[in-house]
């Protein structure tokens, strides 16, 4: 165990599905610099059964919620508090899943009951959890909650899909309720704007190669990685970020900020202009 950064806070993590999981590196790492954690994820996914060899590795125990229920979230919560012997003082919300994006259903052909689960699983569970939270009272001043988004919630992705509706949503959430928990209680509440990451959430978009490979050569520094997040999510646990709260920051490498780089002028241009002309599929 590395010394304690995160050493007496206490957290759940919520999305660890399996090894690739960007959950599953922050429960790591949040372990590693001493927090006492609880994971959680929806009762289909921990029949998986892996997440088991996780609660093994962090000294934790595992409690299903499905975070469309609030019922089950406060369930989660009040079992939380016992083990605990008190509050949190972190949440990590790394969880998403879009029905019309698992079917391979066009944008401009979404199922609208498949769109309403896509925004309830990604972005108002954050709600719905922030909102047990503040009414139970469940977090430490200072505590610290962070959700997980994708640049696509400013910009257009073309096969990104409802997903992109979904950050966008996920990042509104942290701003509005940033500002109401802080005032009550101080805790703060931030996204985490991620580069693409080999997970299974994240190869299940269509063109994720793609994605992966084109900010990889965008950004000055390189996709950031899991691990890498990992450390980032870490440091925002923890009291030397206090003052951080209602952001949106980009863990990209620098790519956000890019227009074009070097290596896509050398390497990678291959349409010579003409895409329109030659009406190639853009
Ligand atoms: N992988 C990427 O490229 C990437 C980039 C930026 C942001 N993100 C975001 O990171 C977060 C974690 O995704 P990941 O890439 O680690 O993939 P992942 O598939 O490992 O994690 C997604 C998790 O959501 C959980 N989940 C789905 N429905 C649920 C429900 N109803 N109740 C509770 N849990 C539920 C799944 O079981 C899974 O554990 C997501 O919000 C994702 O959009 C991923």
């Amino acid at each position: 165990m590395k010394p304690g950064l995160l050493s007496g806070k206490k957290g759940i993590i919520f999305g660890a599905l399996d090894a690739n999981s960007i959950a599953w590196k922050v429960a790591e790492k949040a372990y590693e610099y001493g927090a006492e954690l609880i994971l959680s994820n929806a009762p289909i996914a921990i029949r998986k059964g892996d997440i088991y060899k996780l609660a093994e590795k962090t000294n934790s125990e595992v409690i299903a919620a499905d975070v469309t229920r609030v019922d089950e979230i406060e369930e989660l919560f009040r079992q939380s508090r016992d083990i605990f012997s008190g509050n949190m003082d972190f949440i990590l919300h790394s969880v998403g899943m879009s029905p019309n994006v698992r079917k391979g259903l066009h944008y401009t052909e979404l199922d609208y009951n498949y769109m309403a689960k896509t925004l309830d699983i990604s972005a108002i569970s954050l709600h719905k959890i922030l909102s047990v939270a503040y009414r139970t009272d469940a977090i430490n001043e200072w505590g610290s909650v962070l959700a997980l988004s994708y640049i696509a919630a400013q910009r257009t992705f073309s096969t990104y899909n409802d997903m992109a509706q979904a950050k966008a949503m996920l990042e509104s959430i942290c701003r509005s309720y940033g500002y109401h928990y802080g005032k009550k209680r101080k805790v703060r509440v931030n996204s985490v704007s991620q580069s693409p990451t080999v997970t299974s959430a994240g190869t299940g978009v269509k063109g994720f190669d793609s994605f992966y490979s084109f900010s990889n050569c965008m950004s000055p520094l390189g996709n950031s990685t899991s691990e890498d997040c990992a450390n980032f999510c870490v440091a925002m646990f923890s009291d030397l970020t206090r003052k951080v709260t209602m952001q949106n920051i980009f863990h990209d490498g620098g790519y956000s900020t890019m227009g074009i780089s070097d290596k896509l002028i050398d390497d990678c241009f291959v349409c010579q202009g003409d895409c329109h002309e030659k009406n190639y599929e853009l």
